[in-house]
């Protein structure tokens, strides 16, 4: 099984979406084996803070090595992004700050989609951008892949739409990707 599904072209993508922003202080919900917690890193001006959130400790060496090398820069904080107790925990790490950069990369259900949008969505600095990362071709061969779109984020994207909310998309081959402003939510 193969989850650490990114183009290049979409990293490319994020990586503009990130410079765009102060990148100091970066959200990432659904972490995995910490590639792109590791870029976020590298991307981050001084005295950064980065949370890196997952329902499972998949690679807990690959952790401790972040752990050491970031310091109190790293937080991870382990468990579902959906309960009251992470959200908390993820408030907490931020205390004053707001994030620079949330990406929200869990199940790819639209439910959780919605639920870590609404929860952590007034986390995010005004001039910060929420990325939704929507690719979920791990789960089924590549001919299946619109078939579970249709089936657990694709209502999520149509539903935002019809509600006006100003999504900015990135479809390039494999990569698809919805981004936001923070203050393009407030308008
Ligand atoms: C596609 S991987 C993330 C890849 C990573 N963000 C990257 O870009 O390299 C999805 C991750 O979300 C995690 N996940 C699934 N449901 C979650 C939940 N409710 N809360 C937190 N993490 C969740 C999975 O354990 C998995 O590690």
């Amino acid at each position: 099984m193969n989850i650490w599904s990114h183009p290049n072209s979409e990293l490319i993508k994020i990586m503009e979406i990130v410079l765009r922003t102060k990148r100091r202080v970066f959200v990432e919900i659904g972490c995995f084996n910490f590639n792109m917690t590791s870029i976020f890193a590298l991307l981050s001006e001084r005295n950064p803070l980065i949370i890196a959130n997952d329902i499972k400790d998949h690679f807990p060496k690959k952790r401790e090595l972040l752990s050491d090398l970031l310091g109190n820069s790293f937080q991870f904080v382990l468990g579902d992004s959906k309960r009251l107790k992470i959200i908390s925990e993820i408030g907490f790490h931020l205390l004053m700050d707001k994030a620079d950069i949330l990406y929200i990369d869990g199940d790819h259900a639209a439910e959780s989609t919605e639920s870590d949008f609404k929860n952590y969505m007034n986390m995010v600095s005004p001039d910060g951008y929420i990325i939704i990362h929507d690719v979920s071709g791990f789960e089924v061969s590549s001919d299946d892949v619109n078939v579970v779109h249709e089936r657990k984020i694709r209502p999520w994207f149509i539903g935002k739409l019809n509600q006006n909310v100003r999504l900015n998309f990135y479809f390039e081959g494999n990569a698809k990707l919805a981004y936001i402003k923070r203050s393009d939510l407030d308008v």
